[in-house]
């Protein structure tokens, strides 16, 4: 039992780092959408939009999803009863399609071919909000 409480205390801590990379990066989008390609500034943002997904984002992912699954595994992901969990599996493939998507926008504004306004980002920054709420209430929860 200690080791399981370790592994879900470390699922957490790479739950917390990847959403405050989520939450972040689309606010850099909206900024950068209202720069000059070019300029300083825009550079400036090039740097950070890559070196937040790269170095904060994608690892703790990554260790979000092997930790997740090595509680699923011994929670037996496969249990016809545990719907809470096949529930949140699914939120959570939409929440790393999301990372995904942002992913592609960070190569767009790194070519200078971003075409989308501050607002599109604004309205996309929304999104992993209402995933976050469904997968945190499913997690602790556990409603059915
Ligand atoms: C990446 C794939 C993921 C898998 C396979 C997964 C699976 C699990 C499992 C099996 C547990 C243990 C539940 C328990 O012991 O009660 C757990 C705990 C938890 N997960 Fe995930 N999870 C994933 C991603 C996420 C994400 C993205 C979030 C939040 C945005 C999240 C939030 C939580 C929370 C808050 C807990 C603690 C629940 C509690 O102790 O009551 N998980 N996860």
């Amino acid at each position: 039992m200690d080791s399981y409480l370790w592994v879900k205390a470390l699922h957490i801590i790479a739950i917390i780092t990847w959403m405050a990379g989520i939450f972040y990066l689309p606010r850099l989008f909206v900024y950068h959408a209202e720069t000059e390609s070019g300029s300083d500034q825009s550079e400036t943002f090039k740097i950070m939009e890559r070196r937040l997904l790269k170095a904060i984002m994608n690892p703790s992912m990554i260790v979000a999803w092997i930790l997740g699954l090595a509680l699923a595994f011994h929670f037996g992901i496969w249990e016809p009863d545990a719907i809470w969990l096949h529930i949140k599996f699914l939120l959570v493939i939409g929440m790393t399609i999301y990372h995904m998507y942002l992913a592609k926008c960070v190569k767009v504004f790194a070519a200078d071919n971003n075409e989308k306004t501050h607002k599109f980002y604004r309205v996309l920054n929304e999104v992993p909000t209402l995933l976050m709420l469904g997968i945190v209430i499913l997690a602790v929860v556990k409603p059915f």
